[in-house]
């Protein structure tokens, strides 16, 4: 059951003829629009650099972006499109063009009976600040109803850049309108961490340093960089994806309990886990980049063969952290932290490995002790839950064995769970900040990640396809290794 948006509004994307519209944003805005829960009278105005499309032409690359995005059912699209996609031309990005943008924005409000607005900035990080200036000095940061802002990632590319882009944003917009993305908050799994928690005094009781030995986050892509060459060598793992997405997660799974289920006191929550951590130290960090290997017969190329990358690239495409978080909660307890393109296959997830018993009641008897138990928090491709536990196998000798119990969503749901930017746009319409990050968390972020920009860090090359550089084992607790291919077997799975 999801609640359908109530107040109308107009929906203007900022970079609308751009990849990320056409791969997440219009597909999403589809399928909100086909199940019913977009207001009654919104509007999309696409914004964009090309001065030769009009509406009709907007219209008609929208429908071919979203067969592309396997959206198969013609009619609908076309019908949807025509009512309602607009596009607005803003080819200088000049003060004129901004005012022509408000006009067009006021002429759909009239007509739809709205006053209120959406302002998507889907633009290469390059060009925010321009415009968030644009917006505010055009006086399209307010109106008569709500105006939100939303900021696509990466936000700033180091504690300098985000406090100046934080500070440009605070002289348009109150941080109440400002809707920063991570697309990480919008998973449904990600969200159902907050739920898994604190919904369940069984966990939650044993959710610290008594009981919980280490904690392991893995977000392995299968993928390389495909033709995104041009952004990637440019950010590189690090602000691709741990100073958002990974971040997200370690601040989740580490946070103390909110006051309130609500935006500001779950995020204060959040900013305070990032503050207690340790600086990060040299032997707690892995750089690595993929490079040519053979995959199953076929030779995949290394990451300084993909187009547009240079031969010499030191980008990193792999990273590996051991974070160590200084409270009360979870003083001594190590967060080990790893992403990676290019790797043996695709798997996020979360390994909770508890304290092994301390006693060696069945050495004797079983020749072994007891194992530790492990919850596997798993995101995707196949969400759920994991929890390992230690049983008497029939029979004698007496012996000991790993079972694990097993919740799978898609079982327990019949229902593939969404990839989260339709989650994220409704969010933005109903006006909840909570999955959303605060400015004070991207500063917390860069304050933690941006000293290892600082210096060049040595790059580790791994072959495509396997589990990352060898240098990064020295950091990783040996197991459970979800890239280790001995993690499928329930038997050996966290030996
Ligand atoms: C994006 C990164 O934010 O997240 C990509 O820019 C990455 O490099 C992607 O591939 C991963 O998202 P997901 O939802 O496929 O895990």
């Amino acid at each position: 059951m999801v609640e359908a948006a109530k107040d109308g509004c107009v929906f203007v994307v900022f970079g609308a003829t751009g990849d990320l519209m056409a791969r997440k944003l219009l597909p999403a805005l589809f399928h909100l629009a086909d199940d019913g829960l977009l207001p009654i009278g919104y509007q999309i105005l696409g914004v964009g650099r090309h001065a030769s499309i009009d509406d009709a032409g907007y219209r008609s690359w929208a429908v071919d972006a979203l067969r592309a995005a396997g959206i198969d059912a013609p009619q609908k699209v076309e019908q949807w499109c025509a009512t309602a996609l607009h596009y607005q031309a803003s080819s200088q990005a000049s003060n004129a063009d901004y005012l022509l943008i408000g006009a067009r924005i006021a002429e759909l409000e009239t007509r739809n009976n709205t006053q209120n607005r959406v302002l998507y900035l889907a633009l290469p990080p390059g060009a925010f600040p321009a415009t968030i200036a644009a917006l505010g000095e055009a006086g399209l940061n307010a109106c008569a109803g709500w105006t939100r802002l939303v900021i696509e990632k990466p936000f700033g590319r180091d504690l300098a850049s985000a406090v100046e882009l934080n500070a440009l944003v605070h002289r348009h917009f109150v941080e109440g309108q400002i809707y920063r993305i991570d697309h990480y908050l919008g998973k449904e799994m990600v969200q159902n961490l907050l739920a898994f928690r604190f919904g369940n005094a069984l966990f939650e009781s044993a959710w610290n340093r008594d009981h919980i030995e280490s904690v392991q986050i893995t977000v392995a892509e299968a993928l390389g960089v495909e033709d995104r060459a041009a952004y990637y060598e440019n950010n590189g793992a690090l602000r691709d994806m741990v100073q958002n997405h990974l971040t997200q997660l370690l601040t989740l799974t580490a946070m103390e309990v909110p006051a309130a289920f609500e935006a500001d006191s779950i995020r204060f929550e959040k900013v305070k886990v990032l503050q207690s951590v340790a600086p990060l130290t040299e032997d707690a960090v892995v750089f690595g980049q993929y490079a040519a290997e053979q995959v199953n017969g076929e030779r995949v190329a290394g990451y300084r063969e993909e187009p547009g990358v240079s031969p010499r690239s030191n980008t990193e495409t792999f990273v590996a952290l051991r974070v160590q978080i200084e409270n009360w909660r979870w003083q001594g307890v190590p967060f080990y932290l790893r992403t990676g393109k290019a790797m043996g296959r695709r798997v996020s997830e979360i390994a909770i490995k508890f304290r092994r018993p301390p006693v060696a009641l069945f050495r004797a008897a079983a020749g072994t002790h007891a194992l530790s138990n492990v919850l596997v928090i798993a995101l995707q491709p196949d969400d759920g839950f994991d929890l390992s536990f230690t049983v008497k196998s029939p029979g004698t000798p007496f012996a000991l064995q790993t079972q694990r119990m097993r919740f799978r969503y898609a079982q327990a749901f019949g229902e593939v769970l969404g990839g989260g930017y339709e989650t994220l746009l409704l969010e933005v319409v109903h006006g909840d900040q909570t999955l959303f990050v605060h400015a004070s968390e991207t500063e917390a972020a860069w304050q933690l990640f941006g000293p290892l920009l600082q210096k060049r860090q040595r790059i580790h090359f791994y072959p495509a396809g396997s589990s990352g550089p060898a240098a990064a084992d020295t950091l990783w607790a040996k197991s459970p290794d979800p890239l280790d291919a001995r993690s499928e077997s329930d038997s050996a799975w966290h030996n």
